[in-house]
């Protein structure tokens, strides 16, 4: 049978990485999808730049277009990113009648609803695995191997450039900027770093899983999103002294009245094995009625990690090529005529523990004032810490508090910073027991 034919949108880190693993494990790759895949085609922005690839036998152009349109292309693999071209690129390649397989999570979270209804009608696949959290094979384990259970909740640490930054911070002292640059020349952040740094990276996957998980449509509008620029040191400290370590986590629930989607700095037990997950790695708890808590854990960015995801949905797609489009795997795990409209829950409605750092006066009775607004909201205390700075008879309250809804937080924070003994502003880290139940 003839080799099927793969046009590439892009040859930077992970085209690249991606022609060299169908180059290098060409053999074992025809085994498993039942026949030989090549390159055939691929665009870049110039032919002439130096590759970490063999471009050898590749029909190169600088005009993305010219691949979608070719007709002797059946997968098209769009790289570029972006969701302005790409969508245009992608919408082509499904009108064209091609397959198409995506690493780009900004294109699937904003226009997953509409590329998956056009990919539904024109009766061919649109695969994405590589968009969430790189080599691991998370999507697949949500939407086949966990499609017997009802899930929960999910949580993850999607964003490798984050982790890398936050875990360097902590472990070496080094500064901000200078993890960031070294996160860029490694091929991990994204063309524009804040999307790592505030969480809009995290936030298109969150949005992804969560609508695998949920069967619901994909909302990135209403992701709650906040970022790790203002994370210090002194609180990265504080957690530890008190048995936490601070992640940027995606968290997806189920609760009663809705589904939580937010993205934001989290305290987690240092117990907790995702606690554990250092430097660019990834890793995604899911929680499933049946199966319990499961941890995906692996290489969340970076060429050859996320050319496996690549690869591994090419795979899928020759696998399928002459099955009825009716049967194949959902898009999104569900039927598209099933994903329910269950409401994204706003933060304020959010249930979750907290760590508070309030800068005070050293009075007498500072702590049973603050103490009594927050029981005021009905918010209890888990645990404390009093650091005296006598010199300036200043004290710093660390407070963890149990669980409670995010806007009875709000109004206790309120009323706290109109004490006039507060200096400047509390700061409130979420915290997340993450256990089993
Ligand atoms: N910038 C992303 C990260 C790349 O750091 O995780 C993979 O999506």
């Amino acid at each position: 049978m003839e080799p099927v034919k793969v046009g590439l949108l892009g040859l930077g880190t992970v085209g690249g990485g991606t022609v060299n693993v169908l180059q290098r494990n060409a053999e074992e790759i025809s085994r498993r999808a039942g026949r030989g895949i090549i390159v055939s085609h691929a665009s870049a922005r110039d032919v002439n730049k130096p590759r970490i690839c063999q471009t050898e036998g590749i029909q190169l152009t600088e005009s993305p277009i010219n691949v979608v349109t070719d007709p002797e292309v059946s997968i098209v693999v769009e790289l570029i990113g972006g969701d302005t071209l790409a969508r245009e690129l992608v919408l082509k390649a499904i009108a064209n009648g091609k397959h198409v397989v995506t690493a780009n999570k900004a294109l699937i979270a904003k226009h997953g609803n509409e590329i998956f209804s056009a990919a539904q009608k024109k009766g061919v696949m649109v695969a994405f695995e590589a968009a969430v959290a790189g080599g691991i094979p998370i999507i697949k384990a949500i939407r086949e191997g966990l499609a017997g259970n009802n899930i929960e909740w999910l949580a993850g640490i999607i964003n490798g450039t984050g982790n890398f930054i936050l875990t360097e911070m902590r472990d070496k002292q080094r500064d901000f900027d200078s993890v960031l640059a070294e996160a860029q020349r490694l091929g991990y952040a994204e063309a524009d770093p804040t999307f790592d740094v505030e969480g809009i990276d995290a936030a298109h996957k969150l949005t992804i899983l969560a609508s695998i998980a949920f069967g619901i449509p994909l909302q990135f509008e209403k992701t709650y999103t906040e970022g790790i620029s203002k994370i210090t040191r002194e609180d990265v400290d504080y957690a530890s002294e008190l048995g936490f370590t601070i992640k940027h986590l995606g968290v997806s629930r189920r609760a009663e009245n809705g589904i939580e989607l937010r993205v934001h700095p989290t305290l987690i037990s240092k117990r907790r094995l995702i606690a554990n997950v250092d430097g660019v790695m990834n890793a995604v708890l899911v929680k499933g009625d049946a199966v319990g808590p499961t941890l995906y854990y692996g290489a969340g960015a970076g060429a050859e990690p996320t050319a496996s995801a690549v690869v591994g949905d090419i795979v899928d797609v020759v696998r399928v090529l002459t099955s009825d489009p009716e049967n194949r795997v959902p898009h999104l795990a569900f039927q598209p005529e099933s994903l329910s409209d269950t409401p994204i829950l706003p933060i304020e409605e959010v249930e979750t523990a907290y760590y508070l750092r309030i800068a005070a006066s050293d009075q007498t009775g500072v702590l049973a004032n603050i103490t009594a607004i927050l029981a005021d909201s009905g918010i209890s205390i888990d645990s404390m810490l009093q650091k005296e700075h006598s010199s300036e008879e200043k004290a710093t309250i660390i407070i963890i508090t149990h669980t409670t809804i995010e806007k009875n937080m709000n109004t206790a924070l309120e009323k706290i910073h109109a004490l006039d003994v507060i200096d400047g502003d509390v700061v409130r880290i979420r915290l997340e027991h993450l256990d089993a139940d």
